[in-house]
């Protein structure tokens, strides 16, 4: 996972060098070892042990109150995702329990859930609304996903995810809801600064195309890009409207055309993976990897940490599930939670690759090959975390 080396990016007996918040060089460690004695810069040696980019989960809905265990025993009873959300549970369950969640839970309860994450080597999450459903819980919850990042040495996008599902105190006024959310609503959290990307849930239980549409044309009217919730169990056409809108990512993708995947090829929208949705859900048709791969398209991987779908908050299992279950190979996986989650979150430049000028962001590992990050189930192999050119505590994460 550096710039110029062979299969993932790989160089062996390296070294890297920080200053500041950023990487200022990689090379030989041979040739490390000679320039800091000349320039008496300290160094730390992690013998034996791989450094990758700090991984990046660029699709979560860390915010949440309550959870959803009684759904998981109904479905396992035989009662499907689709007709529990239509009889009123579901999203609208969760949308109940955050609004009725105080901030200071909402916070504590994201901050567990946050360090699950670093402690696995992520250094940058992002992070959804969308279980408000009202302006005032929406607020709350992107506040508390800003929070997070003043409370803890990790970085974090957050994402108006306006449209999820309809509000029952909406039921009988779709239009004035999608209206409220792409009008007033979504000004009032940019002005608030609350707001780095937008999503809908493009679906037939969720959000239309032309509903979705409106959001994404308001959402380019500011200035902002998007990521579409998209075939995740239907294939409507979101897709190809992501691209049509240059959406930085489509999600999900279990329903996808040919047609789709070239769309987004063609856009360079990311396809982001969310086998831990897929897993829990125990769906069958996996997104079309092979379509993927033929029409070029960036593919990411991430937990979609979520009280409904996936309620797991591991990238290491989401990685491993990314290969057994769609066939993503290792190095595509690793790389679906470093480069292409980075190009994903808009922040190619920035972060998800080890090269100069970017971010000092990087986990240190003791695997013997890096395949070994997909290949263990449940284990952490993660032997330290470096944020923004500072070691992060452990106790930290
Ligand atoms: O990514 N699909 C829509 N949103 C979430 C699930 C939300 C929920 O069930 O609470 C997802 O799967
Ligand atoms: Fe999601």
């Amino acid at each position: 996972m550096v710039a110029g080396g062979d299969a993932y990016g790989k160089l062996e007996n390296a070294a890297l060098a920080v200053a500041g918040d950023r990487i200022a060089w990689i090379g030989p460690a041979a040739e490390a070892r000679g320039r800091a004695a000349a320039q008496d810069i300290p160094i730390e040696r992690g013998d034996g042990l791989w450094i990758t980019p700090g991984l990046i989960d660029c699709h979560t809905h860390l915010v949440y109150g309550g959870n959803r265990v009684e759904e998981f025993e109904q479905r396992l009873c035989g009662v499907a995702y689709e007709d529990i959300a239509r009889a009123g549970g579901g999203i609208q369950s969760t949308v109940n329990a955050t609004r009725a969640a105080g901030a200071e839970s909402l916070r504590a309860s994201a901050a567990i859930r946050a360090r699950r994450l670093m402690s696995e080597g992520v250094t940058t999450i992002e992070v959804k609304s969308g279980y408000g459903l009202d302006l005032a819980t929406e607020r709350r919850m992107l506040e508390t996903a800003r929070a997070l990042e003043r409370e803890l040495p990790v970085s974090i996008r957050a994402t108006y995810l306006g449209l999820h599902a309809l509000p029952a105190e909406f039921r009988d006024r779709r239009r004035e809801f999608v209206s409220n959310v792409g009008g007033p609503w979504l000004e009032a959290l940019l002005d608030a600064g609350l707001v780095d990307a937008v999503d809908a849930f493009c679906e037939d239980i969720a959000f239309s195309l032309d509903e979705t549409e409106s959001f994404l044309r308001a959402a380019q009217a500011s200035g902002l890009r998007a990521h579409v919730h998209a075939g995740q169990l239907s294939d409507m056409g979101a897709a190809e409207l992501a691209a049509r809108y240059g959406a930085l990512s489509a999600d999900h993708l279990e329903y996808l055309s040919a047609r789709g995947a070239q769309a987004l090829g063609s856009a360079g929208t990311v396809a982001v993976l969310l086998p831990g949705a897929y897993f829990t859900l125990r769906q069958t048709l996996p997104p079309p990897v092979p379509l993927l791969r033929a029409a070029g398209v960036p593919m990411a991987v991430s937990t979609d940490a979520n009280p409904g779908t996936s309620p797991g908050m591991s990238i290491l299992i989401a990685l491993n599930m990314a290969c057994t279950l769609f066939g993503l190979t290792p190095e595509e996986a690793l790389c679906g939670a470093t480069r292409n989650a980075a190009r994903a979150l808009g922040l190619a430049d920035e972060i998800g690759t080890l090269e100069p000028g970017k971010r000092a962001d990087f986990a240190l590992w003791r695997v013997e090959r890096p395949a070994e990050l997909c290949y263990n189930l449940g284990a952490n192999p993660c032997a330290g975390v470096v944020y923004g050119g500072e070691p992060r505590p452990s106790s930290s994460a």
